[in-house]
């Protein structure tokens, strides 16, 4: 450890986390929804009336997570400033699709950041990655493992759906965010709150890909045609969301002393206009205080809140101070929702 707990009051508990730096990356050129339409037996008006979406961005042939990772955790580091970036013991990296099945693509990432032989490991949990990324670097901060982690959240997640299945193939998106956290007070500007994490595996069939794991590959037999693509239940996955995130966030808001009037921003995973809709209107959150990329961005998987929170900063919807709810929700099933005092930041 580069020894950052250094003037940390540990006495009676371990230390919070802190942010202290964001960044974010979307691979060039959007896709519109007029792009799409190209091939695809959908229209702007479906797409943005169910999704709230007009445009995103996808990798570029040969692009990979890393690609991603790699320029959002720079952007973060940056965003940090030295004192903490030269500090960082771990990378986090929160992602459904690794560069490769073996090994995990997090000590490239480090390796690639110039951040030497630090602790490297990759989370996978996808849309709710962040969260479960967050739990862990607070984890390893409280247990004083590390004092300073980078934790990256990244997907290109449409190399896993399949481009003419109209129903996925809207949705989907690249991109990657990443938060710089330090040990600090609880109280403290850019305090995380306690990590609430949920799943249910019995669903896990609700949304998944089927082939290009352990279970097909010990049959011996090449994947059977369609399964190396994603496969969704779009409408049980909606109404599950709704619930898991909207108990989450009440379960959050009360670890951490507030009320739910308290909150001034939502920062909820963007899935679905109209998932996030009903989650803000079922916890009393009024319009202004929701907090949303979605039109631009699509749902970007594990980066979808990293994202949302580094384009809020950047376009001053969200400012040092702000009581932050955040809360995500899919495939596992695996859901969760945290809260974070804002800090003082400017995205790199
Ligand atoms: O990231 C976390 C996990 N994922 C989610 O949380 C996603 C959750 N689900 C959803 O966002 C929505 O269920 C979708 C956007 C996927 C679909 O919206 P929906 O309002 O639930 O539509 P639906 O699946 O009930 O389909 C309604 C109709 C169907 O046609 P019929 O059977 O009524 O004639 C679909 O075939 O819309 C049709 N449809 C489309 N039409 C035009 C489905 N996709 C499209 C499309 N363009 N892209």
């Amino acid at each position: 450890m580069n020894g950052s707990l250094e003037g940390v009051a540990v006495a009676g508990g371990a230390p919070a986390s802190v942010i202290v730096g964001i960044g974010a990356y979307v691979p060039p050129n959007p896709v519109t929804n007029h792009d799409l339409t190209a091939r695809l037996d959908t229209s702007d008006e479906w797409i943005r009336t169910r999704t709230g979406i007009s445009s995103r961005h996808m990798v570029l042939p040969g692009q990979a997570t890393s690609d991603l990772a790699v320029e959002a955790g720079r952007r973060a580091l940056e965003s940090a400033g030295p004192e903490h970036a030269e500090g960082v013991d771990a990378v986090v990296l929160a992602t459904a699709t690794p560069d490769r099945a073996c090994p995990a693509t997090a000590p490239e990432v480090a390796s690639r950041l110039g951040l030497g032989t630090v602790a490297a490991f990759d989370v996978s949990a996808v849309c709710s990655g962040f969260l479960y990324g967050l739990a862990t670097a607070t984890g390893l901060i409280a247990a004083g493992t590390a004092g300073r982690v980078l934790l990256i959240a990244a997907d290109a997640f449409t190399t896993l759906v399949d481009p003419h299945d109209r129903a996925t193939a809207v949705i989907f998106a690249d991109g990657a965010g990443a938060v710089v956290l330090r040990a600090g007070e609880p109280d403290e500007p850019g305090a995380v709150g306690r990590v609430v994490l949920g799943s249910d595996g019995s669903l896990s069939g609700l949304l998944q890909v089927p082939g290009g794991g352990s279970r097909q590959r010990s049959l011996g037999e090449p994947v059977k045609p369609g399964d190396e693509f994603l496969r969704m239940a779009g409408r049980d996955t909606y109404r599950h969301a709704v619930g898991r995130m909207t108990e989450a966030s009440r379960q959050a808001v009360q670890a951490a002393g507030w009320g739910l009037a308290d909150i001034d921003r939502l920062a909820a995973h963007q899935a679905n206009a109209r998932i996030l809709a009903t989650v803000a209107d079922d916890l009393g959150i009024p319009e202004d205080r929701r907090l949303s990329n979605i039109a631009h961005n699509g749902n970007t998987v594990a980066a979808s809140i990293p994202l949302l929170l580094a384009d809020a900063t950047a376009d001053g919807s969200l400012a040092a101070g702000h009581r932050v709810l955040l809360t995500a929700f899919g495939a596992g099933l695996a859901w969760g929702a945290a809260t974070v005092l804002w800090p003082d930041v400017k995205p790199g």
